[in-house]
């Protein structure tokens, strides 16, 4: 049987999107939530503490993950994260985005594996957390990877989830398979897959590709099409009659939801946009249809804009 985990994407995936999600589509065993980075001083930010509370993911299985390149932060949010019931904590290793990995985390941490080695041996010594990684090849080059993994082996992690790519690729160019396939022979540790699964289609590809492989992380694409999850799960790429019915419920608790959560329309406008930068893949008969969300001013025009999307997908035929 495959597993799905969530991957998380910082902005997105919070609580309340995964709470609709849940609702709506399932698919998804486990979501790993978007990383908790501390600022300077041993204290979590009450956003990123709410996301991960207990009672705000009840109806879902969630992995806390940290960003640090530092040993007493990791401990000080495993013990927190401990204390409201978790037993892992995932470490983002993957980040590539400059600002982070400038500084030494995320993907930035990868071409320095002492300091990877050194940060495990203390968590280890000191807390009886588990850990599971998500990482990628490297910042500057894939064999980052390759020094790494061996230093891993005698830690008792979870499990390793590796996006192909580098740091400096940012998202440009394809996954590098080969190098996925290089790691495979390079560690014991459980491996996931995560990057560019997009269909079903290209699920089964990878699948035929990595027949060892029974974790798949999904993070852009089960946005853009929120139905992938289930059809995977289904082995079936037919989405279910009611396809725009669910999606516009869907979408519809989600706009409810950050109405509550966030304050005035321009902030619950810019928040839904970012959402539909992803959705518009599932509706390619509305090539405008993103110009005019990002030219809405108020709920009631947004909301007009998205019946029409939705209209023009539904009657692409007639
Ligand atoms: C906007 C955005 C935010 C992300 N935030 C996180 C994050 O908080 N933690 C993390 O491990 N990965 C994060 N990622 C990476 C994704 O989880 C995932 O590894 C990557 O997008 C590749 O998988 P995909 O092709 O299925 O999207 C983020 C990616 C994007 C595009």
């Amino acid at each position: 049987m495959i597993r799905l985990h969530a991957s998380p994407l910082q902005g997105f995936t919070d609580f309340r999107f995964r709470n609709a999600f849940q609702k709506y589509f399932g698919g998804i065993d486990l979501y790993i939530a978007p990383y908790i980075r501390l600022k300077g001083n041993l204290e979590i930010k009450p956003a990123n503490a709410r996301d991960i509370l207990p009672a705000n993911n009840s109806s879902l299985n969630l992995i806390p993950q940290i960003i640090c390149k530092d040993a007493d932060e990791f401990l000080y949010v495993a013990e927190t994260v401990q204390k409201l019931g978790y037993n892992e904590l995932n470490w983002n290793l993957g980040c590539p985005y400059p600002m982070v990995a400038k500084r030494g985390m995320g993907s930035g941490l990868l071409g320095m594996p002492e300091n990877i080695d050194q940060i495990l041996e203390r968590v280890h010594t000191e807390s009886d957390i588990r850990v599971s990684l998500k990482m990628r090849l490297g910042y500057e080059n894939p064999n980052e990877i390759f020094r790494l993994l061996p230093l891993l082996e005698k830690f008792p992690l979870t499990n390793i989830a590796i996006h192909p790519r580098i740091g400096k690729q940012l998202y440009k160019g394809e996954a590098d398979l080969d190098a996925f396939e290089e790691c495979l022979g390079l560690s014991s540790h459980k491996i996931f897959y995560n990057g560019d699964i997009t269909t079903v289609r290209r699920f089964r590809e990878m699948q035929d590709r990595f027949p060892g492989i029974d974790h798949w992380m999904i993070g852009r694409g089960l946005i853009a099409d929120p139905f992938l999850p289930a059809m995977i799960k289904a082995d079936n790429p037919v989405y279910p009659e009611n396809r725009y019915e669910v999606f516009k419920a869907f979408h519809d608790t989600l706009l409810s939801t950050y109405e509550e959560a966030l304050s005035g329309p321009k902030h619950i406008l810019m928040k839904m946009y970012s959402f539909w930068e992803y959705f518009i893949q599932s509706f390619p008969s509305s090539p405008k249809g993103l110009k005019k969300l990002k030219k809405a001013q108020s709920i009631s025009t947004y909301r007009e804009a998205v019946k029409q999307i939705i209209n023009e997908e539904l009657h692409k035929f007639t």
